[in-house]
């Protein structure tokens, strides 16, 4: 058995796969995110080691599983997220996320400092959500914090250092630092210079299935696992998405709805270029890399609609009706920028709207737009892949969109693509149990796992009569940001 765990933005989730592939048992647990002024969001990283150590141990018990038969165990981690810690490696303040806005400011400085080299060794433009303006950010604001941080780490990096005891990063979650030098796959000296920053602040680098050590005696008591149970580093939850959906060679794409909304596309040349109008990472894959683009709001504007709308329904109430409302919600538009906007807009400022409300609207209207706003936002981003000369023909679909029917059909028609349904799709957690199955050498290739692990269920073609529509509404979409961006000035 492996084991992947998933640390998202609202919840941890942990699966135990065997041999086969299969999801023998799994236990999530959630947690809060705080957001204490606009723009800001932040999270406890006790909270996380919390919530990990009890679904671990809720795994291991309900499954029966002998825990010395657990071989490996990897992870997938929400990106970005700063966690400072001290000399004694204590987090120094709460982990301020991807999704925290705070640091337009500081983007601005790091794009005068560095000018073309910016995009010349990050591959990426400056973005609020990247962590290099996190730590100007406490820098500037929070002097005497700053003077005590002795290193660095991404949400998921503290997870496993606080399971084992040691300190790496792997570089598909370094890359959305800002701090890496992506091509060549070593911090950057240029970027640490120019911002003062030492070399000993950046943790060490390892490939994503790359061997870090075996669980503390501590986290073996807690969590019923064995020491023997070997930890593998992971990757950025992006990256674990495509590998555990078989994005791992040149012409797939993914397109994944979680808090997140994320369109994926595998790349294997280190110098393709996209001016930095879609981010540019390494993959988990060995010297693989993935083009990206980012809607910062997209499960979360559905949570948003729920929790302000129809806090007592379930999703399957609230989305049951969907399919009897016609395409474009009787004439209303939803934007979901609730949190700002990455892709392609890169506006932290930019505020969600409902455009076109009519007396007679209902409630299923409304959770039609919120869908078809959210799907409209990613395509702005497989618009751009496609001026960029991919072609994206399939697309594999995953998170909490992949799961609603409807959601699949409106993605086909909207992205005017095919899209491929996994069974039993299992998000990014799959993805990090397939790097502990390859470190563990049960493999000697992602792709040989992949072959085994991965089973493609359903495919939903695009309907012509419905493209057609969509492409109407989609230009009047995009429109609104423009419309609308002056509101939030
Ligand atoms: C990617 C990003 C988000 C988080 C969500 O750049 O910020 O997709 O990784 O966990």
């Amino acid at each position: 058995y492996v084991i992947g765990v998933d640390l998202g933005t609202s919840a941890v989730k942990v699966l135990l796969v065997n041999s086969e592939g299969e999801v023998t048992a799994e236990a999530s647990e959630a947690y809060p995110l705080h957001q204490p002024r606009s723009g800001y969001s932040e999270q406890d990283p006790e909270d996380w080691v919390r919530g990990t150590l009890a679904a671990l141990s809720r795994v291991v018990k309900e499954s029966g599983v002998d825990p010395q038969a657990i071989e490996g165990i990897s992870f997938s981690g929400q990106m970005h997220g700063l966690v400072l810690l001290d000399e004694n490696h204590r987090p120094l303040r709460n982990a301020i996320l991807w999704n925290d806005t705070r640091t337009t400011e500081e983007c601005r400085k790091i794009e005068q400092v560095l000018g073309e080299d910016l995009l010349r060794i990050t591959k990426n433009p400056a973005l609020e959500g990247f962590t290099l303006p996190k730590i100007l950010w406490v820098k500037e604001h929070e002097p005497d914090v700053f003077a005590k941080a002795k290193v660095f780490l991404l949400p998921k990096d503290y997870l496993r250092y606080r399971l084992t005891g040691q300190i790496h990063m792997d570089y598909s979650d370094a890359a959305g630092t800002l701090l890496l030098d992506v091509a060549n796959k070593k911090w950057s000296s240029r970027v640490l210079e120019a911002f003062g920053l030492e070399a000993s602040f950046c943790p060490p680098l390892v490939e994503s299935h790359g061997y870090v050590g075996n669980l503390l005696p501590e986290a073996a008591r807690e969590t019923g696992l064995s020491e023997s149970t070997r930890v593998f580093a992971g990757g950025a939850d992006n990256a674990c998405g495509a590998i555990g959906s078989g994005i791992l060679q040149k012409g797939l794409t993914m397109a994944s709805i979680g808090t997140s909304g994320v369109v994926l596309s595998y790349e294997d040349n280190k110098d393709q270029d996209f001016g930095g109008k879609v981010h540019f990472f390494n993959h988990g894959k060995q010297d693989a890399f993935y083009a990206m683009g980012v809607t910062l709001g997209a499960g979360y504007s559905m949570s948003w609609f729920k929790n302000t709308f129809a806090k007592d329904k379930s999703y399957d109430e609230l989305l049951g009706r969907v399919s009897e409302v016609p395409v474009g919600s009787n004439g209303l538009l939803f934007t979901p920028y609730l949190v700002g906007e990455r892709t392609p807009h890169a506006d932290a400022m930019i505020r969600a709207s409902f455009i076109g409300l009519d007396g007679s609207h209902t409630l299923d209207d409304m959770a039609r737009a919120v869908m078809e706003g959210i799907t409209f936002s990613l395509n702005e981003s497989i618009e751009l892949f496609r001026q960029a000369g991919i072609q994206v023909n399939r697309i594999v679909a995953i998170g909490g969109g992949a799961k609603n029917e409807d959601w699949l059909h409106m993605q086909a028609d909207i992205f005017n693509a095919e899209i491929v349904q996994l069974a039993n799709e299992q998000g990014p957690g799959m993805g990090a149990a397939m790097l502990a199955a390859l470190g563990c050498g049960w493999f000697d290739s992602l792709e040989a796992c992949a072959a085994k692990f991965i089973r493609y269920e359903k495919t939903y073609k695009p309907n012509p009569e419905r493209v057609e529509q969509y492409k109407k509404l989609f230009e009047i979409y995009k429109q609104v940001y423009t419309n609308t961006k002056s509101l939030s000035e």
